[in-house]
Protein backbone atom coordinates (compact mmCIF):
# COMPACT_ATOMS: atom_id res chain seq x y z
CA UNK A 1 0.00 0.00 0.00
CA UNK A 2 1.00 3.64 -1.01
CA UNK A 3 -0.52 6.64 -0.57
CA UNK A 4 0.61 10.54 -0.49
CA UNK A 5 1.09 11.64 3.12
CA UNK A 6 4.33 13.05 5.36
CA UNK A 7 6.14 10.12 6.79
CA UNK A 8 6.35 10.88 10.89
CA UNK A 9 7.21 10.20 14.41
CA UNK A 10 8.54 9.92 17.54
CA UNK A 11 10.80 6.87 18.58
CA UNK A 12 9.64 4.48 21.47
CA UNK A 13 10.49 0.82 22.53
CA UNK A 14 7.18 -1.31 23.55
CA UNK A 15 7.58 -4.48 24.19
CA UNK A 16 4.15 -6.12 24.80
CA UNK A 17 3.84 -6.53 28.51
CA UNK A 18 6.28 -3.96 29.43
CA UNK A 19 8.00 -0.95 27.49
CA UNK A 20 11.18 1.21 27.55
CA UNK A 21 11.75 4.34 25.48
CA UNK A 22 14.22 6.15 23.28
CA UNK A 23 14.64 9.39 21.61
CA UNK A 24 15.44 10.74 19.19
CA UNK A 25 12.80 13.50 17.44
CA UNK A 26 10.70 13.52 14.24
CA UNK A 27 8.63 15.14 11.68
CA UNK A 28 5.08 16.29 12.54
CA UNK A 29 2.53 14.00 11.58
CA UNK A 30 -1.35 14.46 11.74
CA UNK A 31 -3.53 12.20 13.61
CA UNK A 32 -6.26 12.22 11.47
CA UNK A 33 -4.12 11.21 8.49
CA UNK A 34 -3.15 8.40 10.28
CA UNK A 35 -6.07 7.13 11.17
CA UNK A 36 -7.44 7.31 7.68
CA UNK A 37 -4.51 5.39 6.71
CA UNK A 38 -4.62 2.83 9.41
CA UNK A 39 -8.03 2.28 7.63
CA UNK A 40 -6.96 1.30 4.56
CA UNK A 41 -3.92 -0.82 5.60
CA UNK A 42 -6.35 -3.01 7.64
CA UNK A 43 -8.61 -3.22 4.46
CA UNK A 44 -5.80 -3.99 2.82
CA UNK A 45 -4.55 -6.62 4.60
CA UNK A 46 -7.62 -8.80 4.97
CA UNK A 47 -8.65 -8.18 1.14
CA UNK A 48 -4.92 -9.54 0.45
CA UNK A 49 -4.42 -12.27 2.76
CA UNK A 50 -4.55 -15.06 0.76
CA UNK A 51 -2.11 -13.34 -1.52
CA UNK A 52 -0.13 -12.33 1.26
CA UNK A 53 0.12 -15.77 2.58
CA UNK A 54 1.29 -17.30 -0.68
CA UNK A 55 4.13 -14.96 -0.73
CA UNK A 56 5.13 -15.66 3.04
CA UNK A 57 4.81 -19.35 1.85
CA UNK A 58 7.16 -18.54 -1.16
CA UNK A 59 10.23 -17.59 0.40
CA UNK A 60 13.32 -19.58 0.24
CA UNK A 61 13.91 -19.92 3.76
CA UNK A 62 16.02 -22.72 4.64
CA UNK A 63 14.68 -22.79 8.21
CA UNK A 64 11.51 -21.36 10.25
CA UNK A 65 12.81 -18.10 11.23
CA UNK A 66 12.96 -17.68 14.98
CA UNK A 67 13.10 -14.05 15.28
CA UNK A 68 11.35 -11.48 12.41
CA UNK A 69 11.77 -8.16 11.83
CA UNK A 70 8.45 -6.41 10.34
CA UNK A 71 9.98 -2.84 9.04
CA UNK A 72 7.01 -0.24 8.46
CA UNK A 73 4.75 -2.76 9.94
CA UNK A 74 2.13 -0.39 9.83
CA UNK A 75 -0.89 -1.86 11.77
CA UNK A 76 0.37 -5.38 11.28
CA UNK A 77 -0.44 -6.87 7.70
CA UNK A 78 2.77 -8.26 7.57
CA UNK A 79 3.41 -9.26 11.13
CA UNK A 80 0.42 -11.40 11.79
CA UNK A 81 0.67 -13.43 8.86
CA UNK A 82 4.29 -13.77 9.66
CA UNK A 83 3.06 -15.15 13.29
CA UNK A 84 0.53 -17.31 11.74
CA UNK A 85 2.91 -19.08 9.54
CA UNK A 86 6.41 -19.39 12.15
CA UNK A 87 4.20 -20.38 15.00
CA UNK A 88 7.35 -20.63 16.96
CA UNK A 89 8.46 -16.69 16.11
CA UNK A 90 8.77 -13.49 17.82
CA UNK A 91 7.99 -10.71 15.70
CA UNK A 92 9.69 -7.30 16.32
CA UNK A 93 7.34 -4.60 14.47
CA UNK A 94 8.97 -1.23 13.48
CA UNK A 95 7.11 1.77 12.41
CA UNK A 96 7.19 5.42 12.50
CA UNK A 97 3.40 5.91 13.56
CA UNK A 98 2.78 5.40 17.44
CA UNK A 99 -1.14 5.73 16.05
CA UNK A 100 -0.53 2.60 14.09
CA UNK A 101 1.79 0.61 16.57
CA UNK A 102 -0.77 1.03 19.11
CA UNK A 103 -3.41 -0.47 17.03
CA UNK A 104 -1.53 -3.43 16.35
CA UNK A 105 -0.75 -3.87 20.04
CA UNK A 106 -3.95 -3.89 20.35
CA UNK A 107 -4.06 -6.56 17.80
CA UNK A 108 -1.76 -8.90 19.37
CA UNK A 109 -3.46 -8.71 22.61
CA UNK A 110 -6.98 -9.56 21.24
CA UNK A 111 -5.62 -12.78 19.19
CA UNK A 112 -3.39 -13.64 22.07
CA UNK A 113 -0.45 -13.23 20.50
CA UNK A 114 1.11 -10.13 22.97
CA UNK A 115 3.49 -12.13 24.15
CA UNK A 116 5.14 -12.89 20.64
CA UNK A 117 5.21 -9.19 19.21
CA UNK A 118 7.43 -6.16 20.41
CA UNK A 119 6.79 -2.98 18.86
CA UNK A 120 9.28 -0.18 18.28
CA UNK A 121 8.58 2.94 17.52
CA UNK A 122 11.20 4.58 15.50
CA UNK A 123 12.07 6.53 12.30
CA UNK A 124 13.80 4.40 9.41
CA UNK A 125 15.58 7.85 8.38
CA UNK A 126 16.69 8.82 11.33
CA UNK A 127 20.61 8.80 11.28
CA UNK A 128 20.59 6.05 14.33
CA UNK A 129 18.61 3.11 14.07
CA UNK A 130 17.84 1.35 17.77
CA UNK A 131 19.11 -1.68 18.70
CA UNK A 132 17.26 -4.67 16.70
CA UNK A 133 18.70 -7.74 17.55
CA UNK A 134 20.07 -10.47 14.44
CA UNK A 135 16.93 -11.15 13.26
CA UNK A 136 16.61 -14.25 10.74
CA UNK A 137 14.31 -12.53 8.26
CA UNK A 138 13.44 -9.19 7.56
CA UNK A 139 10.61 -8.24 6.39
CA UNK A 140 9.72 -4.64 4.62
CA UNK A 141 6.22 -4.63 2.72
CA UNK A 142 5.42 -1.58 0.94
CA UNK A 143 7.54 0.76 3.67
CA UNK A 144 11.13 0.82 1.40
CA UNK A 145 9.74 3.29 -0.98
CA UNK A 146 8.91 5.30 1.78
CA UNK A 147 12.76 5.98 2.89
CA UNK A 148 14.69 9.12 2.30
CA UNK A 149 17.61 7.12 1.47
CA UNK A 150 16.51 3.69 0.45
CA UNK A 151 20.13 2.28 -0.07
CA UNK A 152 21.23 3.88 3.39
CA UNK A 153 18.50 1.24 4.41
CA UNK A 154 19.24 -1.73 2.36
CA UNK A 155 22.75 -1.64 4.22
CA UNK A 156 21.58 -1.65 7.50
CA UNK A 157 19.44 -3.95 6.67
CA UNK A 158 22.18 -6.19 5.23
CA UNK A 159 24.37 -5.57 8.52
CA UNK A 160 21.69 -6.76 11.14
CA UNK A 161 20.56 -10.06 9.24
CA UNK A 162 21.68 -13.01 10.50
CA UNK A 163 24.76 -14.66 8.70
CA UNK A 164 22.11 -17.22 7.77
CA UNK A 165 19.17 -14.67 7.17
CA UNK A 166 17.12 -13.80 4.11
CA UNK A 167 15.49 -10.54 3.32
CA UNK A 168 12.05 -10.47 1.86
CA UNK A 169 11.32 -6.99 0.31
CA UNK A 170 7.23 -6.37 -0.78
CA UNK A 171 6.71 -3.81 -2.96
CA UNK A 172 4.15 -1.76 -5.24
CA UNK A 173 4.23 0.41 -8.12
CA UNK A 174 0.89 2.44 -7.01
CA UNK A 175 -2.58 2.59 -5.40
CA UNK A 176 -4.67 -0.49 -6.35
CA UNK A 177 -7.77 0.48 -9.31
CA UNK A 178 -11.23 -0.59 -8.27
CA UNK A 179 -13.06 0.39 -11.49
CA UNK A 180 -13.10 -0.46 -15.10
CA UNK A 181 -11.10 1.78 -17.33
CA UNK A 182 -13.98 3.06 -18.89
CA UNK A 183 -16.56 3.87 -15.77
CA UNK A 184 -18.38 5.80 -14.47
CA UNK A 185 -20.65 5.81 -17.01
CA UNK A 186 -21.13 9.70 -17.12
CA UNK A 187 -17.30 10.14 -16.44
CA UNK A 188 -15.18 7.26 -17.99
CA UNK A 189 -11.68 7.27 -16.38
CA UNK A 190 -11.78 9.22 -13.34
CA UNK A 191 -10.06 6.68 -11.30
CA UNK A 192 -7.15 6.93 -13.62
CA UNK A 193 -7.73 10.80 -13.36
CA UNK A 194 -7.78 10.95 -9.76
CA UNK A 195 -4.54 9.18 -9.43
CA UNK A 196 -2.50 11.05 -12.28
CA UNK A 197 -3.64 14.19 -10.17
CA UNK A 198 -1.78 12.96 -7.18
CA UNK A 199 1.48 11.99 -9.25
CA UNK A 200 2.96 15.42 -8.66
CA UNK A 201 2.62 14.40 -4.92
CA UNK A 202 3.85 10.95 -5.19
CA UNK A 203 7.13 12.32 -7.34
CA UNK A 204 7.63 14.78 -4.75
CA UNK A 205 7.07 12.15 -1.23
CA UNK A 206 8.27 8.65 -2.30
CA UNK A 207 10.06 9.09 -5.55
CA UNK A 208 11.24 5.48 -5.04
CA UNK A 209 7.79 3.73 -5.45
CA UNK A 210 7.68 1.50 -8.39
CA UNK A 211 11.26 1.50 -8.61
CA UNK A 212 13.42 -1.90 -9.34
CA UNK A 213 14.41 -3.45 -5.88
CA UNK A 214 16.72 -5.84 -7.62
CA UNK A 215 19.84 -3.69 -8.42
CA UNK A 216 19.16 -1.47 -5.28
CA UNK A 217 19.41 -4.60 -3.13
CA UNK A 218 22.42 -5.92 -5.19
CA UNK A 219 24.58 -2.54 -4.48
CA UNK A 220 23.59 -2.80 -1.08
CA UNK A 221 25.71 -6.18 -1.08
CA UNK A 222 22.82 -8.14 -1.34
CA UNK A 223 22.32 -11.29 -3.52
CA UNK A 224 18.91 -11.67 -4.67
CA UNK A 225 17.56 -15.24 -4.68
CA UNK A 226 14.33 -15.45 -5.86
CA UNK A 227 11.72 -12.89 -7.43
CA UNK A 228 8.13 -12.87 -8.23
CA UNK A 229 5.20 -10.48 -9.13
CA UNK A 230 2.09 -11.56 -7.43
CA UNK A 231 -1.41 -10.15 -9.21
CA UNK A 232 -4.30 -9.53 -7.27
CA UNK A 233 -7.29 -9.09 -9.09
CA UNK A 234 -10.66 -9.89 -6.20
CA UNK A 235 -14.10 -9.09 -7.35
CA UNK A 236 -16.43 -8.16 -5.09
CA UNK A 237 -18.24 -11.21 -5.16
CA UNK A 238 -15.40 -12.69 -3.60
CA UNK A 239 -14.66 -10.85 -0.91
CA UNK A 240 -16.90 -9.30 1.65
CA UNK A 241 -14.49 -6.63 2.45
CA UNK A 242 -13.82 -5.29 -1.25
CA UNK A 243 -16.83 -2.71 -1.44
CA UNK A 244 -15.12 -0.72 2.27
CA UNK A 245 -11.83 -1.18 0.77
CA UNK A 246 -12.95 0.63 -2.60
CA UNK A 247 -14.61 3.80 0.04
CA UNK A 248 -12.15 4.11 2.16
CA UNK A 249 -9.04 4.16 -0.66
CA UNK A 250 -11.15 6.22 -3.11
CA UNK A 251 -11.77 8.75 0.21
CA UNK A 252 -8.16 8.77 0.97
CA UNK A 253 -7.11 9.62 -2.74
CA UNK A 254 -9.79 12.32 -2.36
CA UNK A 255 -8.50 13.75 0.09
CA UNK A 256 -5.14 14.13 -1.71
CA UNK A 257 -6.77 14.77 -5.18
CA UNK A 258 -9.86 17.10 -4.72
CA UNK A 259 -7.88 20.36 -5.26
CA UNK A 260 -6.61 19.11 -8.57
CA UNK A 261 -9.42 17.63 -9.89
CA UNK A 262 -12.19 19.18 -12.19
CA UNK A 263 -15.48 19.62 -10.40
CA UNK A 264 -17.59 17.16 -12.88
CA UNK A 265 -15.08 14.57 -11.82
CA UNK A 266 -14.79 15.81 -8.32
CA UNK A 267 -18.76 15.52 -8.33
CA UNK A 268 -18.51 12.25 -9.77
CA UNK A 269 -16.09 10.80 -7.23
CA UNK A 270 -18.58 12.33 -3.95
CA UNK A 271 -21.22 10.33 -5.20
CA UNK A 272 -19.22 7.29 -5.55
CA UNK A 273 -17.28 8.01 -2.27
CA UNK A 274 -21.11 8.20 -0.57
CA UNK A 275 -21.27 4.60 1.31
CA UNK A 276 -25.04 5.52 1.68
CA UNK A 277 -26.16 6.95 -1.74
CA UNK A 278 -27.44 4.75 -4.93
CA UNK A 279 -24.01 5.81 -6.64
CA UNK A 280 -21.63 4.22 -3.78
CA UNK A 281 -18.81 2.31 -5.88
CA UNK A 282 -19.77 -0.74 -3.05
CA UNK A 283 -23.36 -0.98 -5.09
CA UNK A 284 -21.15 -1.63 -8.42
CA UNK A 285 -21.43 -4.91 -9.88
CA UNK A 286 -18.08 -4.40 -11.53
CA UNK A 287 -16.34 -3.45 -8.22
CA UNK A 288 -12.65 -5.71 -8.02
CA UNK A 289 -9.44 -5.03 -6.44
CA UNK A 290 -6.89 -4.73 -9.08
CA UNK A 291 -2.85 -4.16 -8.00
CA UNK A 292 -0.13 -6.31 -7.76
CA UNK A 293 3.16 -6.68 -5.32
CA UNK A 294 6.73 -7.51 -6.28
CA UNK A 295 8.62 -9.65 -4.38
CA UNK A 296 12.30 -9.92 -3.98
CA UNK A 297 13.86 -12.41 -1.76
CA UNK A 298 17.41 -11.70 -0.73
CA UNK A 299 20.89 -12.83 1.33
CA UNK A 300 23.56 -11.36 2.84
C1 LIG B 1 2.15 1.70 3.12
S1 LIG B 1 2.44 1.39 4.82
C2 LIG B 1 2.77 -0.36 4.85
C3 LIG B 1 2.48 -0.97 6.19
C4 LIG B 1 2.62 -2.50 6.27
N1 LIG B 1 3.98 -2.92 6.03
C5 LIG B 1 1.67 -3.18 5.32
O1 LIG B 1 2.13 -3.87 4.43
O2 LIG B 1 0.46 -3.02 5.50
C6 LIG B 1 4.03 2.10 5.08
C7 LIG B 1 4.44 2.13 6.53
O3 LIG B 1 5.77 2.62 6.64
C8 LIG B 1 5.83 3.49 7.75
N2 LIG B 1 6.91 4.44 7.55
C9 LIG B 1 7.02 5.37 6.59
N3 LIG B 1 8.16 6.07 6.72
C10 LIG B 1 8.78 5.57 7.82
C11 LIG B 1 9.98 5.89 8.48
N4 LIG B 1 10.79 6.86 8.06
N5 LIG B 1 10.31 5.17 9.58
C12 LIG B 1 9.52 4.17 10.04
N6 LIG B 1 8.35 3.83 9.43
C13 LIG B 1 7.99 4.52 8.34
C14 LIG B 1 4.47 4.17 7.79
O4 LIG B 1 4.17 4.71 9.06
C15 LIG B 1 3.56 3.04 7.39
O5 LIG B 1 3.08 2.32 8.48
Amino acid sequence: MSDPRTPAHAPAHHQLGGHHQHGHQQHAHPVEDDAALAEVLDLDAEVLADHLAAIIYWLPLDAEPRHVLDLGAGTGAGTFALLHRFPTARVTAVDASPGHLLRLREKAHALGLADRVATVQADLDADRWPELGTPDLVWASASMHHMADPGRALRRIRDLLAPHGLFALVELAGFPRFLPADAPADRPGLEERCHAATDHLHAAHVPHRGADWGPLLTAAGLTVTGERTVTVDIAATEHPSVGRYALAGLRRIRTAAAQYLDPADLAALDRLTDADGPGSIALRPDLAARTERQVWAARR
